[in-house]
């Protein structure tokens, strides 16, 4: 259910803080942690391990994920928990003996884990930044885990739709694999037992000892090659974010292993000549212009980006203002240019919303914007019986061949290959913006390629066309990402005269193929320092304040 609260204008009763997330119970157990006193980043931790009991799909402790972050003082940085290659992995691992890419072997079963980061990444938060102990962070999500949560009609659905897969990789007794119906009750009490293990003994509590014994069994028993050293060797990285200007915005978002900084970036930059507030909210004009922007920055994804730990990226080069207006040389207002015609790899979008954001901001000023993932719906399947949680299959994310499409469709180069160790590139795009140097925006969005363009929309909505947070949010969206040259619209998208228009440039598209895109969840501070909440109804996405 979406539950929505604005208070823009509002004066009786000032927000303080806000946790949005795809949940909510996750969403509530973040708030009664800044009410107790906690931090953002606190409400951080206590909402992640709360998304991995109610949201087994994309919540986790056995994926990865980003945080960017803005404290009250305004120090900005970012964090990569990013799942790593094993140690036994190899460029040539999804192959055959004929050199062709296995189906599914990369997306289904043990062999398709990363090495998981997101424990790592959420304790390095609590010990930089957090001010509650440890164990009341967890504790909630402990008490959630045993008592149980109630599903919701989305969540059956997905749930269900993945039965048999659960039960082809697990057998007919595993955990989820049973219809759901709306309102069943789900208690998992093994999960808890891990929480409490995490909670007591910290990162060896879940990389060390039983817990990583347990997944490295799984792991290998449905095809893996994955060993204790992997898991205890795994540390999450500190990294400098993507920082940029737009107009009188400045924009803080993840960098590699993300393209989702950089290919923002891009986008913001190539349109903001053109001044796109004086074209008309979602005409032609405006359409063709970001369609054009996304269409040269996903050219450019697929050839630059990978894991900086292992390929020299020429970040800064990329989002300079005089490298993308050459990139617009060509832009043409009266046609499309051919994806044909914009050099470099090869992209094809597949929506999917198997990852999660979520926003939160405290009442001391400090925001904190993640997106973490299993990568697809409920990862690789594989489901660790003794710990309550499935894996990630977040090898895909690696270009297992060159022109070898992954599970989003997306093929990249020598860049992105897979090698011990390294960590594999991502879309995920956790923003956070400034206005006139106060604290404007926290947003992100699962949907995989489609991530970046989701934010990018929601930021135009909320600056250039002035929209309230929740209406950003709803408003619908379109993709392009270069190749297969077309795009997608959201089938609540009405502006067909616009659209035929559109048509009559050159553009492709399909409107019985739309799907949603995107699910964002965000946060918005006004020049009067009014807080405002928007969690995405696309999804069961809540909203809480307090
Ligand atoms: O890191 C990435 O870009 C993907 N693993 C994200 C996957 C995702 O967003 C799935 N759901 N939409």
């Amino acid at each position: 259910m979406l539950f929505f609260i604005c208070c823009e204008n509002s004066e009786k009763i000032p927000i303080q803080g806000a946790v949005v997330s795809a949940r909510e119970e996750a969403s509530k157990i973040g708030i009664e942690i800044l009410k107790k006193g906690g931090n953002a980043f606190d409400a951080m931790v206590a909402t992640s391990f709360a998304l991995s009991v109610v949201f087994p799909n994309a919540g986790n402790i056995t994926g990865g994920g980003f945080m960017v972050y803005r404290t009250s003082e305004g120090d900005i940085g970012s964090l990569d928990y990013r799942e790593m290659a094993p140690l036994s992995s190899d460029e040539d691992m999804y192959l055959d003996n004929n050199g062709k890419v296995i189906d599914d072997l990369s997306r289904t079963g043990g062999l398709a884990v990363g090495v998981p980061g997101s424990v790592a990444g959420i304790l390095e938060v609590h010990n930089k930044f957090g001010s509650l102990p440890l164990n009341d962070l967890i504790k909630p999500s402990v008490e959630l885990a045993k008592k149980g949560f109630l599903v919701t009609e989305k969540q059956a659905k997905s749930l269900n739709s993945k039965k048999d897969e659960f039960i082809k990789v697990n057998g007919e007794s595993t955990f989820y694999g049973k219809k759901f119906m709306k309102g069943d009750l789900i208690r998992n009490p093994n999960l808890a037992k891990t929480l409490n293990e995490i909670s007591k003994f910290g990162n060896k509590g879940f990389y060390e000892g039983w817990v990583a014994e347990s997944m490295v069994r799984k792991i290998n028993k449905t095809g893996g090659r994955i060993s204790m050293e992997d898991f205890s060797s795994y540390r999450p990285r500190w990294r400098r974010p993507i920082v940029f200007d737009y107009k009188d915005l400045k924009i803080i978002s993840m960098g590699p292993p993300s393209s989702g900084g950089i290919c923002l970036a891009q986008m913001m930059k190539m349109i903001e000549p053109y001044n796109i507030g004086n074209l008309k909210y979602k005409s032609q004009e405006a359409l063709h212009l970001m369609i054009e922007a996304e269409r040269r920055s996903y050219a450019d994804r697929s050839y630059f980006l990978g894991d900086p730990d292992f390929v020299a990226i020429p970040k800064y080069h990329l989002i300079s203002s005089d490298y993308l207006n050459e990139r617009m040389l060509n832009y043409d207002p009266l046609l499309a240019t051919k994806s044909s015609d914009i050099p470099h790899g090869d992209i094809v979008v597949v929506e999917s919303d198997e990852t999660t954001h979520f926003s939160i901001l405290d009442s001391f000023g400090n925001a904190v914007s993640v997106t973490t993932t299993l990568n697809g719906s409920y990862g690789s399947k594989v489901f660790v019986d003794e710990i309550g949680v499935f894996m990630n299959n977040e090898m895909d994310d690696f270009s297992s061949k060159p022109g070898s499409p992954n599970m989003f469709g997306l093929t990249g180069g020598k860049a992105n290959s897979i090698k011990p160790k390294k960590r594999m590139l991502s879309s995920m795009t956790p923003t956070i913006v400034e206005k006139n140097g106060k604290l404007f925006l926290i947003l992100g969005s699962p949907g995989g390629s489609t991530i970046i363009t989701s934010v990018f929309q929601t930021i135009l909505n909320a600056y250039e066309y002035k929209m309230g947070i929740q209406e950003s949010i709803d408003s619908p969206r379109f993709h392009h990402q270069w190749v297969p040259d077309s795009v997608k619209f959201e089938p609540n998208f009405k502006n067909i005269n616009e659209l035929k228009k559109l048509k009559l440039l050159g553009h492709h598209f399909d409107l019985q193929k739309s799907k949603i895109i995107g699910r964002v969840d965000a946060i918005m501070v006004n020049e009067k320092g009014t807080i405002s909440v928007g969690a995405d109804k696309r999804g069961d996405d809540f909203a809480q304040t307090y």
